[in-house]
């Protein structure tokens, strides 16, 4: 049957359906009987968020949560929320100015954030810079409707990969076609997949990097205050590009364009609460770019779950909520970590996230042998992320994302089936 799509609509699937098909799992995998550790969910809060939130739908909803949030005003959605997110990020993000909540859009999500922010800032065809390795969720959100393509900055390795940011953005912004299609650089701190941040030096040489060129920043932070305890001294802490928006030295010698810096946050991590989609971008002297993204995302955001975030941002616990979730993922963390030193397996140290990057096929040569190894750990029951998926390291095969971000019985029985596969395999 002739499907009636647009021209567009084809061509955008044409191009990203293989891509989904490439990650999607074996036929034969059966997920009711494997632990999934390969997606992006934090479980650790779950019981105590379930209580939280069903006390709030029972205490605070009332009939005014049934009326369109906002109609005819293109002010960024649910005040109260907005208020309380200011207050979050005031609190928590030590941004160099106040955070208002004139200077937030809420959204459905951070992927609605990002695509929408794209979409006000870049031209259909444009592109975006990139360091990998990235989640690669980000190629479909640029590409599926504003059509804007990722232009991959490549580190040289792992390991201190963030003393290549600049040098591998540099080099993809130079080698680049056409680099007035050039609009942005997207930045995930703290990073997926590698859990770390990245220090405030890089991120420095980076705005100035920006704005050189006329570039907008927009950087993810949805892992933000997902720190882990007991991190190596030396590893950089959680820097916000919030708080960077000013003459970068004292001399002043870098100035930043702050109406060229955008934050993206969402719950869907902090809380593992992706599926109530809610979000927003925050960008501090830009009016212009909030006034697109809320006429953009106006439909976009639904008021319980705007209820329910508002409420647990302003909860007396929130605070406790906070160190209960970093102390629970540190407790995960080391169990995961004390199996990956049992059997040798080399990875990137995680301070901030719910997962870590581990070389688990450590002879691996290429792509098979990385696919044949985790979709065969996959069938005996664990599911993990591919590493190569994330673009990092051009020809180093074997690397895998793990989650911890589950309860110490489900990792447990994770390791366990893990274990057995690695005995069976070596
Ligand atoms: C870096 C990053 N940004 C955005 C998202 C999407 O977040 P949301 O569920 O809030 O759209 C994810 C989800 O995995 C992510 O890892």
């Amino acid at each position: 049957m002739e499907s009636g799509l647009s021209l567009r609509m084809q061509t955008t699937l044409e191009e990203l359906l293989p891509a989904f098909g490439a990650t999607a799992p074996l036929k034969q995998y059966n997920p009711t009987a494997s632990i999934d550790l390969s997606s992006a969910q934090n479980e650790v809060l779950r019981s105590e968020l379930v209580e939280f939130f069903k006390s709030t739908i029972e205490d605070k909803l009332t009939g005014q949560a049934f009326a369109l949030p906002g109609p005819g005003r293109l002010d960024g959605g649910h005040l109260q929320l907005r208020e309380a997110l200011a207050s979050f990020f005031n609190t928590w993000w030590n941004p160099i100015h106040v955070v208002k909540p004139e200077h937030i859009v809420l959204t459905a999500g951070a992927s609605d954030a990002l695509e929408n922010v794209i979409h006000a800032v870049c031209d259909d065809g444009d592109s975006v810079l990139v360091p990998g390795p990235y989640w690669y969720g980000f190629e479909h959100i640029l590409k599926s409707r504003a059509n804007v393509n990722v232009i991959l900055a490549q580190p040289p390795t792992y390991e201190n990969y963030d003393n290549y940011l600049l040098p591998s953005l540099q080099a993809a912004y130079d080698f680049s076609d056409d680099r007035s299609r050039i609009k942005a650089v997207l930045l995930c701190n703290p990073h997926n997949p590698l859990s770390r941040c990245y220090p405030k030096k890089a991120l420095l040489e980076l705005m100035e990097f920006c704005q050189e060129r006329g570039l907008h920043l927009i950087s993810d932070e949805i892992y933000g205050l997902a720190g882990l305890n007991g991190v190596p001294t030396s590893a950089p802490n959680f820097v916000s590009a919030l708080s960077l928006t000013e003459p970068l030295v004292p001399e002043g010698a870098v100035k930043v364009d702050p109406s060229r810096i955008h934050v993206v946050w969402s719950a869907s991590k902090l809380f593992g609460m992706s599926g109530f989609r809610v979000g927003c971008l925050v960008s501090q002297q830009n009016p212009q770019l909030l006034t697109s993204v809320s006429l953009l995302t106006l439909s976009h955001t639904n008021n319980i779950a705007s209820l329910c975030l508002y409420h647990l941002l302003t909860w007396s616990q929130f605070p406790t909520l906070l160190t209960l979730n970093s102390e629970r993922l540190t407790a995960s963390y080391r169990l995961l970590a004390t199996f990956l030193h049992k059997w040798r397996i080399d990875f990137v140290t995680p301070t901030h996230g719910i997962f870590l990057f581990a070389k688990l096929v450590k002879n691996a040569r290429s792509v098979e042998d990385e696919r044949s190894f985790y979709d065969r750990l996959a069938l005996h029951g664990v599911k993990l992320g591919q590493g190569r998926f994330y673009r990092g390291v051009e020809g180093d095969f074997g690397w895998t994302r793990i989650r911890f971000s589950v309860s110490i019985d489900v990792l447990k029985s994770a390791l366990a089936s893990i274990d057995s596969f690695l005995l069976q395999n070596n």
